[in-house]
This record gives C-alpha cells, sequence and structure tokens, in this order.
C-alpha cells in the first residue's frame, strides 16, 4: 500500500497574462436557496456574479419536496423546534447556531412570502405538517409537494430583477485563488468564452451537496461535491464528513431515476410495510414511520435483509384520494408514469444517500478558515444538525445562512475598504502524461465502492477496502489534467469520498447517521466531538 497523497493544489494550469479576467465585488458559487439568498443580500451594497455549473435552477434546492421547517404556527415555539433539532443531532449540534438559525426562520420565510413565494394554505392560513423528529407539525409546503421549486423560482425572480447581480450559466468553478490566507477569486471554464480568471473582494460558497458519489441518491447529477472539494484544496477545514445522511424513502424502480418520496408522504399518515406486508416501524421506534431518519433508513435496511428482498414499499392506500392526489401530485404524476396509481398501489422506495451534514467548516458568520472566503447552506458546516439532520431544517439553513453570509460578506468589504487586487498568477497542475482512462467506468465503480463500503452501514474492513481502492484510483486521476468538467467533477469526487471514508474511519462509534456495525454503541466517551481535516500540503 502506498503512502497517502494529497491533491494538486489546482486542477488545471493557467496564466493571469493569457486568461480573460472578469471582476466582480462578491461571487457567489452555486444558485440553490443559499446561493440566492446570499447573492440578493450582497446584491444590496455590491456588484454580485452568481456562478451555477449548469442551468440556475439545476440544483437540489429545485428538487426539495417536503418543505421548509419554521416556528410560524402560534402553537409552536423557538425553544421546541431548538430541542428537536438538538435532540436529533445526538450530542453533536452548535446550540448557538441551531439557536440564531431558527430564530432567524421565520423572519427569512415571511420575506420569502412577501417576495411572492406561495406557500400551500386553507381557509387563508398556513398548512404545517410533520416530519420525522419533529414533535410538532411546523413544516411549510409549497404545491402539495414541490416546495423547493417555488422557493427556487420566486429567488431566481428576484435576481433577474436586481441590476448588481449577474449570472453565468453553465460555468464550472474550478478552483480557489488564494494568496497569503486570502481568497481573492476563482479560476472557471465558461462553456463559450474557455477559461476565466473571476477575481473578488468576497467569494461565497454555495455549491450544495455530494450525492454523486454514492451509486443510490436523491441528488441530481450536479451534485459532485465541488464546492467540498475545491475549498480542501485551497486549505479550508471541512468537518464531520463521516455525517452522510441516507433518506429513508426513495421510489426504487430499476432503470427509473432515484426519485424522492418525500418524508411528509409519512407525515401525512404513510405505513412502511415490509415484502410479507407487515408494517414494522412500531418495533423500531416509538414514533414509528415518523422516528428520526438515521432510524427509518436503518430499519429499512434490516427488513430488506430479513426479508431478503431489494426494498421495502410505502403504503397510502387508506388516505381518500382527493387529499392523496392534491396533496402530492409530483409523486403521483412519476408513479404513474411507472404504472403505479398512489392511491391503489403500494409504492417500492429504499434508502438512498440525501445530504452531506458535513461540510466546509464556519463561524456563525459563515466565515471559514481562509479570509474573505464564506461558506453557506448544504456545503457548509454550522454544527446546526450535529450527528443527524432534522427534515426540512435543510431549506431553513440555507435561506438564513445565505442572507447572513450575504450580509456578512458586504460588512467585511466596507470595513476593510477592499479594492479587488488582480495580481500576476502562474499556476501549473504538473500533470503526468494522459494515459487512456475511462472516466465513466472509473466513475461508476467509485459510486458502487462508496455504497457497498461507506453506506448506511459501515465497518473496518469495508472502509479500509474503499480507502486502498480511492487511494489507487486517485494514484492515476487526480495526477492528470482535464479540460472538461466530466474530469474535474470525478477528481472532486475522487476526493470527497476520501474524506468521507477516512472521518468514517476515524470515528470507532456510532451516532446519528453514522452506524459502523463493529461499534454499534454511542461513545460519548471518546467521540462527543467533531472530526476536523485539513490538507497537509500548501
Ligand atoms: O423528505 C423530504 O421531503 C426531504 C426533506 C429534507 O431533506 O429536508
Amino acid at each position: 500500500m502506498k503512502k497517502h497523497t494529497e491533491p494538486k493544489r489546482h486542477l488545471i494550469s493557467f496564466d493571469s497574462h493569457t486568461t480573460p479576467h472578469v471582476f466582480t465585488d462578491v461571487l457567489v458559487i452555486g444558485s440553490g436557496v443559499a446561493g440566492l439568498s446570499a447573492a440578493i443580500e450582497a446584491a444590496k451594497h455590491n456588484s454580485v456574479l452568481v456562478v451555477a455549473k449548469d442551468k440556475i435552477d439545476e440544483n437540489n434546492t429545485a428538487y426539495a419536496q417536503g418543505g421548509i421547517a419554521v416556528v410560524l404556527s402560534d402553537e409552536d415555539t423557538i425553544t421546541k423546534h431548538v430541542k428537536d433539532t438538538i435532540d436529533a443531532g445526538q450530542g453533536l449540534c452548535d446550540t448557538t447556531s441551531a439557536k440564531a438559525i431558527i430564530s432567524e426562520g421565520p423572519k427569512r420565510v415571511k420575506e420569502l412570502i412577501a417576495w411572492g413565494a406561495m406557500f400551500d394554505k386553507e381557509n387563508n392560513h398556513l398548512v404545517f405538517t410533520k416530519e420525522g423528529g419533529h414533535r410538532f407539525p411546523r413544516i411549510i409546503r409549497a404545491q402539495g409537494d414541490s416546495t423547493g421549486k417555488e422557493v427556487e423560482h420566486t429567488l431566481i425572480r428576484l435576481v433577474k430583477e436586481s441590476k448588481n447581480i449577474k449570472a453565468f450559466e453553465h460555468t464550472f468553478v474550478i478552483d480557489l485563488i488564494t494568496k497569503s490566507g486570502a481568497c481573492h477569486g476563482a479560476v472557471a471554464w465558461h462553456a463559450k468564452k474557455g477559461n476565466i480568471l473571476i477575481w473578488t473582494k468576497s467569494t461565497i460558497i454555495a455549491t450544495g451537496g455530494c450525492g454523486q458519489v454514492y451509486r443510490e441518491t436523491t441528488n441530481p447529477d450536479v451534485a459532485t461535491g465541488d464546492g467540498l472539494a475545491m475549498a480542501y484544496r485551497a486549505g479550508a477545514t471541512l468537518q464531520d464528513m463521516e455525517f452522510v445522511q441516507f433518506h429513508p424513502t426513495t421510489l426504487y424502480i430499476a432503470g427509473a431515476v432515484r426519485f424522492l418520496i418525500t418524508e411528509t408522504v409519512r407525515g401525512e399518515g404513510g405505513i412502511l410495510r415490509n415484502k410479507r406486508g407487515e408494517r414494522f416501524m412500531p418495533k423500531y421506534h416509538p414514533q414509528a414511520e415518523l422516528a428520526p431518519r438515521d432510524v427509518v433508513s436503518q430499519s429499512i435496511l434490516q427488513e430488506m435483509q430479513k426479508t431478503d428482498h431489494t426494498h421495502v414499499y410505502i403504503d397510502v392506500r387508506h388516505i381518500p384520494k382527493e387529499r392523496l392526489y392534491s396533496r402530492f401530485p409530483k409523486i403521483r404524476e412519476i408513479c404513474a408514469s411507472f404504472g403505479i396509481d398512489i392511491a391503489k398501489d403500494l409504492i417500492p422506495v429504499r434508502p438512498s444517500a440525501h445530504y452531506m451534514i458535513g461540510g466546509i467548516k464556519v463561524d456563525r458568520f459563515l466565515r471559514t478558515n481562509i479570509k474573505q472566503l464564506y461558506a453557506c447552506g448544504e456545503v457548509a458546516c454550522t454544527g446546526m444538525h450535529g450527528a443527524n439532520r432534522l427534515g426540512s431544517n435543510s431549506l431553513l439553513e440555507g435561506l438564513v445562512t445565505g442572507y447572513e453570509a450575504g450580509i456578512d460578506a458586504c460588512k467585511s468589504i466596507q470595513k476593510a475598504r477592499r479594492e479587488l487586487l488582480p495580481y500576476t498568477i502562474q499556476e501549473s497542475a504538473e500533470s503526468s502524461k494522459i494515459s487512456w482512462l475511462d472516466l465513466e467506468d472509473i466513475t461508476n465503480s467509485l459510486k458502487s465502492l462508496m455504497w457497498r463500503d461507506a453506506g448506511i452501514e459501515r465497518n473496518e474492513r469495508h472502509l479500509l477496502e474503499a480507502e486502498e481502492m480511492i487511494e489507487m484510483w486517485s494514484r492515476y486521476v487526480l495526477d492528470k489534467e482535464f479540460s472538461n468538467p466530466f474530469g474535474w467533477e470525478l477528481q472532486n469526487m475522487l476526493l470527497v469520498s476520501k474524506l468521507i471514508v477516512s472521518s468514517a474511519r476515524k470515528r470507532k462509534e456510532s451516532r446519528g447517521v453514522h452506524h459502523r456495525t463493529d461499534y454499534p454503541k454511542t461513545d460519548n466517551t471518546h467521540w462527543k466531538k467533531h472530526i476536523l481535516i485539513k490538507k497537509t500540503t500548501p
């Protein structure tokens, strides 16, 4: 086994003399709820460039179904929401951060409503539903099961109306530009312009998660962990990368995309059944189908093993048809396209990778350890979720942290009277000669490996096997220089997988979403702490 290798600082070679320059006060990388909220706020005082690697509305936010967890009903309180969040986080939540984000939530959601977001109402009042681990119905939704789309499109409208915001779509940010511990922008590849250097006073990473490193995931193709990887290469500290959340219920039909079956289906009374038609959740947890996600995912896995079946089922046949169809129109449409009538048939489901709870370590102002560099939304680790995230706390966190990152980026630019300071930069990626590589084959092999060895259940033998395979692939993929997003994505996925696996190997206990069959107990004596990782070479 060869020595563990750190990635190169930059994925490509570039020279500021020959690369076109773009200038903006604030660069926002990513266009989901966090990125767009940051852009809208920062644009009140600065020029902002939003960069999206696909279309502006192709991201995890746009696919979010369940809703936003927020204290807006008279019976609910911030204290109750904080308690539920902290109980789910199993001893690792940053209480200050959770309190601050949950307390800010109602204001941010009211602002979204004032901007035109239409959340579902009955008798002119917002309707609230429940999700696992929330002891109170506090999830608001839009068009039944299309909450993320409503949020995303509301924010995009504001972005388009703002004179201070420009957006580049189909633009892949490859690496951050840093000097003396501060970030000065990024090198990116624009589908029409080719490579560009973007010079900034502040940079905000809001690139979302990395579900695509797993074979089974609810995440869209864009979720390849680019922000995590570029931040790591630039020297940012990452926290708790072992905490990958698996959503219990993803539509499972061979050949179909892994479409999420929102937890609110269980919130509305959906029942989980195994192959034999038996309801099983009450024997695993007092909250049954509404237990926290880690419990539901692990219980489903056990039932799949016990009944020797590839999946379990959600049963909603007892819910009146009209209610079901109007409450879950998108799920009805997708299931119907595979011949499943949700009012009459069982829905086949199984868990899949859904959300990166860890990420770039940030403080209360969303600042990273690199000056002038912020992170918000899923890519960031505020500590709010600890070792397990409650459903619908993510849109909330994205909305609030995006807004707050935007504010702090402006304040710091103003306070430091920061100027745009482009400088000469010549980077050589020192790549080895390109040998023949089948990138698609490596990508698929990596995804299968991660699913098998670093998935819902982990143990030392499998994690070690994963580490060795990733190290081997990394030796001949990371030393190459690619000129297209597919190659850079694979390089980022390999790096992120390696960080997940090495953190998962380190944490020799089970806690929240991290379940080790060889260390099945939570070990508060040794492991009630975070795992931090940072590159050891410059
Ligand atoms: O089940 C869901 O609708 C997912 C929500 C979330 O991950 O926050």
